[in-house]
């Protein structure tokens, strides 16, 4: 059995650290803020190369924030892409403005920055690129084209902690950064937790408030605000987890490479890496217009996978009112209907990744046609 995310592992190689920051907090009962979500946060917005930290309760929250502190509201539109986690487009419908999308680059699976100059209205207030599977968005054409319209740039790196664009992190480019720190992201909580990274402190200041019912201090609530706390024993855990980022993301990305490696010429569809990017392998997807059939095979043989995500936003039924059709975004929509994740953890054996490419490349002799088969690895990481 080669599971898709080996959680049990990453515990076990942890644990006496773990059981010990945990240990801590249930002294201190600081079990919700406090003294480790504080420190976190100043650790991980360093790590980001940003200047403020606002940890939340979950990735969606902290979306859902930096869109309000950047005074996103009712009548307003904020551009993103189709192909992405549903909370994207959730959290700006809580905001009470209109998601509109557009395509992504078919060899990135990211934001095509090209598509978006015609998606803006007088009604434009944001954009929100996603760093899909751990690679960042194109975001230099991104952030030229908001400084020309005057638009914020909110960047979803819900899955991209530690991932670099042109020697920068993710979360530092734009005007504010959301990350995710769910159980199954790079770097994980013990249950839920998010952060928003920012260099404005006018952001950093509106989003403390908003994330704590809006209070300037105890029960002065200047704003109306949320009960988005991170608690005190998910800021433990990540400020441990926190130490140990760098080595599992060099682990994913070798275990990336080797997955490259061994799908060479074999006409499988493997994930590229964009230049002048670290892609830290939140996912690892390869392209099949057989996938059902890839996946129930796989899943015969003990290899577990994923499909992230098999319908693009702008088709789901709880979208249905934007108005949007079926080949509208022939880019998203063609990914969906093709991408496979396949296992990947820092904690991926050789021989777990040979098990797994021998049984992919098996399929992919037999499938007669390979559809992404142009999408070679780039020898760039
Ligand atoms: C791209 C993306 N955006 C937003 C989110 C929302 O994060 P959370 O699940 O922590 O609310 C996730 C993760 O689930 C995600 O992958």
């Amino acid at each position: 059995m080669i599971p898709f995310v080996d959680l049990k592992a990453q515990y076990a190689s942890i644990k006496h650290e773990v059981d010990a920051a945990i240990q801590g907090v249930l002294e201190s009962c600081q079990f919700t803020l406090g003294g480790e979500v504080a420190a976190f946060e100043q650790e991980f917005a360093a790590y980001c190369q940003s200047k403020h930290g606002i940890g939340v309760n979950t990735g969606t929250s902290a979306l859902h924030l930096a869109l309000l502190a950047a005074n996103v509201g009712p009548g307003d539109e904020v551009i993103t892409v189709p192909f992405t986690f549903v909370a994207t487009a959730a959290a700006i419908h809580y905001t009470g403005a209109k998601p509109v999308f557009v395509d992504i680059d078919p060899k990135s699976f990211n934001m095509d920055p090209g598509a978006i100059e015609s998606a803006i209205t007088t009604r434009t207030k944001a954009i929100i690129p996603v760093h899909l599977y751990g690679q960042p968005a194109d975001m230099d054409p991104i952030l030229q084209v908001a400084k020309k319209r005057g638009l914020i740039v909110i960047e979803d790196a819900c899955q991209a902690h530690g991932a670099q664009y042109k020697g920068r992190r993710a979360g530092s480019l734009g005007d504010m950064g959301c990350f995710s720190f769910y159980p199954g992201k790079n770097l994980g909580a013990y249950g839920e937790g998010g952060m928003v990274v920012t260099g404005n402190a006018e952001y950093a200041r509106t989003i403390r408030m908003l994330r704590d019912w809006g209070a300037e201090k105890k029960y002065q609530h200047v704003l109306k605000g949320y009960n988005y706390r991170l608690e005190g024993l998910q800021g433990a855990v990540l400020r441990v987890k926190l130490r140990h980022l760098e080595a599992w993301t060099e682990a994913r990305r070798a275990a990336a490479a080797r997955y490259d490696r061994l799908f060479a010429d074999s006409g499988v569809g493997t994930p590229m890496a964009m230049p002048h990017v670290r892609h830290v392998y939140h996912i690892y997807a390869v392209r099949t217009p057989e996938r059902q059939k890839w996946q129930d095979a796989l899943q015969a043989r003990g290899i577990q996978t994923g499909i992230h995500y098999p319908i693009p936003v702008h088709l789901l039924p709880a979208y249905a009112d934007l108005g949007y059709k079926a080949g509208q975004f022939p880019h998203s929509e063609r990914a969906a209907a093709e991408v496979l994740s396949l296992p990947m953890f820092p904690e991926l054996t050789a021989e777990q990744s040979q098990m797994v490419c021998r049984a992919v490349k098996e399929l992919a002799a037999e499938s007669s046609v390979h559809a992404g088969g142009k999408l070679k690895a780039s020898a760039k990481r």
